[in-house]
């Protein structure tokens, strides 16, 4: 692994960001419950289950697995740690996880008081956590490739918030709404997962794809320029109409084209060759996002071929499931072990005879463990595209997503065990 130009001194205590990573595979799971019972969820965009299901997955799972990286990336990066104390990232992972709850509920059974017990939780969990990364970030200076990727992503999660709120609020009280959406559904779901989501991962892929596995560096220029492409395209297309938005669109969608060549060719150069599933799931990620830009693509030269096949699911389920989710899969079994075998490192500052007792990194999370959960992930992602021409097969795609996570959660809680195992 190559460490340089990192800094380990101001990591946070392990349970902020594990907490984090703890409680969202239950949101999968979650998830995966919904899309059993009501699996018209997988086709029906506006069916109150689909909203329910995106929403498990985007805002349950996902952000809060991105908000505890981010508590753990950020010091190491920049040397300077989001400043939240225990309490507050508890308080945080709190009110996110009932807002997510409650905001499924509102869609279910829209109405101003689930809306306003919904606006209430987001408020304080996201906006306790946003106010402390910005405080965080304007300390940075100057700011590396990374870190402007994360200004842009965070400023992303904002705009998609916000967005959001209003929407719901047109959705579940428009009598009290103060002004009309800002963004339509389209755009804030773009915001929230091209703005957001791949923002993050264009931007952690930088450090970690050389770091975890000696691969080169992403050439300085790509760094440099393309989550700025990418940010000035959403936000150009998302203001002009017409033929010039759609070529925007169309230029942002060749722009992530090139970044999945581009990576894959840096993790195919790696020199680390050992068997390594989180190398696997990037390459499943880049892949699947590579096909759902394609997809994106075919949309946007000829429109009415949605009418004739599901296309705006499949690229959802390609983009969301096999890409976003696959890298957070992945992310996982590498910086868990990494995170707790640092932690029992430095339990041994003051005893370094246990250093030799303590697990190594394969230990805590086994490579068999990781394989089986490739196998899980692929297996579910093929479930759902599946289900998607043959709905009968929609609740077996669903049992295939609750194992995926079910999988994920119970690695996790193995892993914390053995660590817990050796703190003594
Ligand atoms: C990271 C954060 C978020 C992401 C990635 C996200 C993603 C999405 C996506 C993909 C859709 C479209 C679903 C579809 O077309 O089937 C959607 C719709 C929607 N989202 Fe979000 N969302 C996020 C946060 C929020 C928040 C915090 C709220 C409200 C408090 C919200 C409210 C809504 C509403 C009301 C709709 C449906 C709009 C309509 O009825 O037209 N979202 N979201």
């Amino acid at each position: 692994m190559r460490t340089d130009g990192l800094n380990f001194d101001n990591i946070p205590p392990l349970s902020i960001p594990y907490g984090f990573f703890a409680t969202a595979p239950l949101f999968g799971v979650l998830a995966g419950l919904v899309l059993l019972f009501q699996p018209q969820a997988l086709t029906a965009r506006w069916d109150p289950a689909a909203l329910a299901l995106v929403h498990l997955l985007t805002l349950g799972f996902a952000a809060q697995i991105m908000l505890g990286a981010l508590c753990q990336v950020m010091p190491v990066v920049s040397s300077q740690p989001i400043p939240l104390s225990r309490t507050q990232a508890l308080l945080v992972r709190g009110c996110i996880s009932l807002g997510t709850v409650l905001l499924s509920l509102t869609f279910l059974f829209p109405g101003p008081i689930l809306f306003s017990l919904t606006l209430a939780a987001f408020v304080i969990g996201f906006g306790l956590f946003i106010s402390r990364l910005i405080q965080a970030l304007i300390k940075i200076r100057p700011a590396g490739h990374t870190l402007v990727s994360i200004r842009l992503a965070a400023f992303c999660l904002l705009i998609t918030l916000i967005a959001g709120v209003i929407l719901l609020w047109w959705r579940s009280s428009p009598q009290t709404a103060p002004l009309a959406p800002i963004l339509n559904t389209d755009q804030h779901a773009l915001w929230g997962i091209q703005g957001w989501g791949l923002l993050l991962v264009v931007g952690v892929s930088f450090q970690v794809i050389p770091m975890f596995h000696v691969a080169p560096d992403f050439p300085a220029r790509v760094q440099r320029w393309l989550p700025g492409a990418l940010m000035l395209s959403l936000l150009l297309g998302t203001v002009l109409d017409g033929s010039a938005a759609i070529a925007l669109m169309a230029l942002s969608k060749l722009l992530v084209l090139g970044y999945c060549a581009l990576a894959s060719r840096h993790l195919r150069q790696r020199r680390r060759k050992l068997l390594d599933y989180t190398v696997r799931f990037w390459q499943l990620a880049l892949g699947c996002i590579a096909l759902s830009m394609v997809v994106n693509l075919a949309t946007l030269g000829w429109p009415e071929l949605p009418n004739r096949l599901p296309l705006a699911e499949l690229s959802a389920i390609l983009f969301g499931f096999g890409g976003l989710l696959a890298v957070i899969f992945g992310m996982l079994q590498k910086i868990v072990p990494f995170l707790l075998y640092l932690h029992l490192q430095r339990q041994c500052l003051t005893q370094p005879e246990k250093l030799l007792t303590l697990p190594n990194m394969k230990q805590l999370i086994s490579t068999a463990r990781s394989k089986r959960q490739w196998w899980l992930h692929c297996t579910a992602l093929c479930g759902l595209l599946i289900a998607l021409w043959l709905p009968l097969l929609t609740p077996l795609a669903a049992l295939l997503l609750i194992a995926d996570f079910v999988w994920l959660g119970w690695t996790l809680h193995q892993a914390f065990a053995l660590y817990r195992q050796h703190l003594n």
